[in-house]
């Protein structure tokens, strides 16, 4: 087998996904006509032609308009579903879910019905060999108050799916919506003994990143790859083995940077950062995790060792127990 026959075949953990970033055109058009629901788009092709963004909220608007075809628990089946199956394509054989609440709620949609529909399906992909945790994310756009407010209405949750529901996340227009916003419901959060996540360092500056350490005091940084503007957060991250979940080919679609042969990710791993590859939006950017890795592999001329270290880091940065990272591989 070759080098990306082999990497392919890895058995490995996706750490950082957007469910309804995995909703592919055909399902938005399908469940569009299932619900009634009217699209902006003419059609499939129409749709997928409006895939050209110029940076993250340019993306966030198309994925927006796309979520809004999900009003059913079995709509938020079907995408998990087709999610599970790529990811089981993939050979991921562990992965971590982020969903946005409020991007629901907003729309009448309630949240036990979001979390039902996606539960049902990871229980079902559980028997099938793809082990999965579940991480809520706050949207930053939003209130401080909306947030407080979604993990108000998320307690019952954190407890009736307590094997799933495992953290809190932060997600949505980083300028401008620093960590420092969420600092109250990520305390909220802590007490309660959640893992905690967030979106830093993307299109936002190195600072975002400190104050999502040092205020939300957060596990893992999504993204983080303009960390390495600061040689000082650089060798924090490496000192502190706080892992990065980059996502290569939205970096590269969210122009992040002009081409994957300029991305940071090489640099950030030699310098001793806990670099993992995941895949963000894959229906939106370009692929799931096995293209993430190949198209990665190839742009910046990874090595076999430099592969097996982020495929390891992907498993030792998840919130499995060291007993049950074991079982997995
Ligand atoms: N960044 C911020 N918010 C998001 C992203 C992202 O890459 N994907 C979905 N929501
Ligand atoms: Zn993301």
């Amino acid at each position: 087998p070759t080098f990306f026959d082999k990497i392919a075949g890895a058995p490995k953990a996706e750490l950082h996904i957007h469910i309804e970033g995995s909703l592919e055109p055909e399902l938005i058009f399908k469940l569009a006509q299932r619900n009634g629901v009217r699209l902006p788009y003419e059609s499939i092709e129409a749709l997928r032609a409006a895939y050209a963004f110029t940076d993250l909220q340019s993306f966030l608007d198309i994925y927006y308009a796309g979520a809004s075809v999900l009003l059913h628990e079995q709509d938020f089946y079907d995408m998990t579903m087709a999610y599970v199956e790529r990811a089981l394509a993939d050979n991921v054989v562990h992965t971590e879910i982020f969903f946005d609440p409020q991007t629901h709620t907003e729309r009448g949609v309630a949240i036990e019905t979001v979390v039902a529909g996606i539960e049902r399906a990871l229980a079902d992909g559980e028997k099938r060999g793809l082990s999965s945790k579940l991480i809520l994310c706050f949207l930053r756009h939003l209130s401080e108050e909306s947030a407080l407010a979604t993990f108000e209405a998320a307690l019952p949750l954190f407890d009736q799916y307590a094997h799933r529901l495992v953290g809190v996340g932060l997600d949505s227009s980083e300028q401008g919506n620093p960590p420092s916003k969420f600092a109250r419901v990520f305390a909220k959060a802590r007490e309660r003994g959640l893992k905690l996540v967030a979106h830093a360092g993307e299109e936002g500056p190195p600072a975002y990143v400190e104050q999502a350490l040092d205020l939300l005091k957060v596990d893992r940084i999504d993204h983080g790859v303009r960390s390495i503007e600061s040689p000082t957060l650089v060798k924090r991250l490496a000192d502190t083995r706080i892992a990065l979940t980059v996502c290569p080919l939205s970096n590269l679609k969210l122009c992040v940077f002009d081409d994957l042969k300029q991305h940071t990710l090489k640099s950030l791993l030699a310098q001793g950062v806990a670099v993992t590859i995941n895949s963000d939006d894959p229906a939106y950017f370009g692929g799931y995790v096995n293209t993430n890795y190949l198209a990665t592999v190839e742009a910046l001329g990874l090595a076999d060792a430099e592969v097996y270290t982020i495929i390891r880091n992907g498993f030792e940065a998840s919130f499995v127990t060291p007993a049950a990272r074991d079982a997995l591989l």
